[in-house]
């Protein structure tokens, strides 16, 4: 076991941060209120580790949640960075490097024709809802119950007390009027979904769903249910709108999309795409895309879309791994090493967990059964998950701060990246099953 953390520099920023700043983060999950802990204040990152202000340094598994697949610091995109600083930091008009994202995202996923870009994956999911409202002339929309598509109002439901209700909002501030045309289905329910079509199919102007969901740990659909949902899609003119913000170059060049072999008419991108810049965008079908403004009353703005840097960010990360296919093996070789180190460190010392991965994105999750849906997620015993992160944040691994959240391997971490990840586990595990 590892010394014990000091983190006197953090708690105190931490204290000062809370006076201005709601909860002091700019977005929640970075309080570590699910796991009882105050949160290391970082410094600097490179490669596969990342420092606080108290000198600590850990394996970081957050990756900012999900953008940095080449690791930290990356040399190839840092100096494309400084030579476009040069051309100064935004300008509110066309440019190149605009036109030469776009092409290369439709080279990569076959299912853009178009794209637009924003700057961040919920401006991305909530501009591809209205693009489909506005191609369909339908109002409502379906999302899955576990699957999060970031903070817009009518994504922010929870579902009502029956399978047909309509969702009510999960957040104050949120009126009914507006998640009263979202409906939530059970994901990988193939029957949930069903009914929904048998009951509002002709008002359904979209289905939107997370192909493999990261915002309950991580829980693919399965090949039968994406099948279906594409399937019944088709069959009411609804639009298929895949969420990749977080799958997206991460799971194949070509996405979850590719793996599955589904073909989406909009699908939503963000955090790889702007190597850790802000940023989102949201394609698909031509015919759809070609609603939006100014080509059609689909309206959809923003100051700084398309911002230079967002934009040379991404092209360097998405040209660098289509280039490197190799590293998609590698993460699969890494991700399936730690998983196997985490559930032989779980049968060896009897703790109640599963694993959950697909490619570089893992969840432990600390529950009995395999865990398919949100309510299987949400079955989990929470508090043993405090107790496990708390100790692998002493043992120097940074995971990320909830049950509900998966870890990202990155193309950084080495082999002893994650043999001493593994032993750290154990050591973990060990303990909680001793205390
Ligand atoms: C699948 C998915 N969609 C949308 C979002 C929202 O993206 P952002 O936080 O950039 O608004 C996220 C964020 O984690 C996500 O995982």
């Amino acid at each position: 076991m590892k010394n014990k953390l000091n983190n006197e520099n953090s708690v105190e920023l931490f204290r000062r941060a809370k006076e201005v700043i709601p909860g002091g983060v700019n977005s929640p999950v970075r309080a570590f209120t699910d796991v009882d802990t105050t949160p290391p204040f970082i410094v600097k990152a490179d490669g596969s580790k990342i420092y606080d202000e108290d000198n600590n340094e850990y394996i970081d598994y957050v990756g900012s949640y999900g953008p940095m697949i080449l690791g930290h610091n990356p040399s190839i995109v840092n100096e494309k960075l400084k030579e476009q600083i040069d051309n100064s930091l935004s300008f509110g008009a066309p440019t190149r490097l605009e036109v030469e994202i776009a092409e290369l995202i439709k080279e990569i996923v076959p299912s853009i024709e178009m794209i637009r870009m924003v700057n961040s994956g919920t401006e991305a999911t909530m501009s591809a809802l209205r693009a489909a409202r506005g191609y369909t002339g339908r109002n409502k929309i379906v999302k899955f119950a576990g699957n999060y598509h970031g903070h817009g109002d009518c994504l922010l439901v929870q579902a009502g007390s029956g399978a047909l209700t309509h969702g009510v909002p999960s957040s104050s501030g949120v009126p009914e009027s507006i998640t009263d045309n979202t409906i939530v289905a059970e994901y990988n329910n193939i029957e949930s979904v069903a009914n929904i079509f048998k009951n509002y199919g002709r008002d359904i102007a979209a289905v939107i769903m997370e192909p493999v969901s990261g915002n309950m740990g991580v829980v693919p659909a399965t090949q039968e249910f994406i099948d279906y949902v594409r399937e019944i899609t088709r069959e009411y003119n609804s639009v298929l709108i895949i969420d990749e913000v977080m799958t997206g170059f991460r799971l194949a060049l070509s996405g979850a999309q590719s793996l599955y072999k589904v073909e989406p008419d909009l699908t939503c991108f963000g955090k790889i795409i702007g190597g850790g810049l802000p940023v989102g965008a949201y394609g698909g079908k031509k015919e759809i895309m070609q609603c939006v403004a100014p080509l059609g009353s689909v309206y959809q703005a923003g100051t700084l879309s398309g911002n230079p840097l967002s934009m040379i960010a991404g092209i360097t990360t998405l040209t660098y791994l289509k280039n490197n296919l190799k590293i998609y093996d590698d993460l699969e070789i890494k991700g399936e090493k730690l998983q196997r180190g985490i559930e032989k460190a779980i049968e060896d010392f009897k703790i109640e967990a599963t694993v959950n991965r697909v490619g570089s994105m893992i969840t432990l999750f600390f529950s009995s059964k395999k865990v398919k849906d949100y309510e299987d997620a949400k079955s989990c015993n929470t508090e043993l998950f405090a107790k496990y992160f708390k100790a692998m944040l002493n043992e120097r691994i940074y995971l990320p701060p909830s049950q509900f959240e998966t870890f990202f391997i990155s193309n950084a971490h080495s082999e002893k990246d994650i043999e001493d990840t593994i032993k750290a586990v154990r050591n973990t595990l060990h303990n909680l099953s001793c205390s």
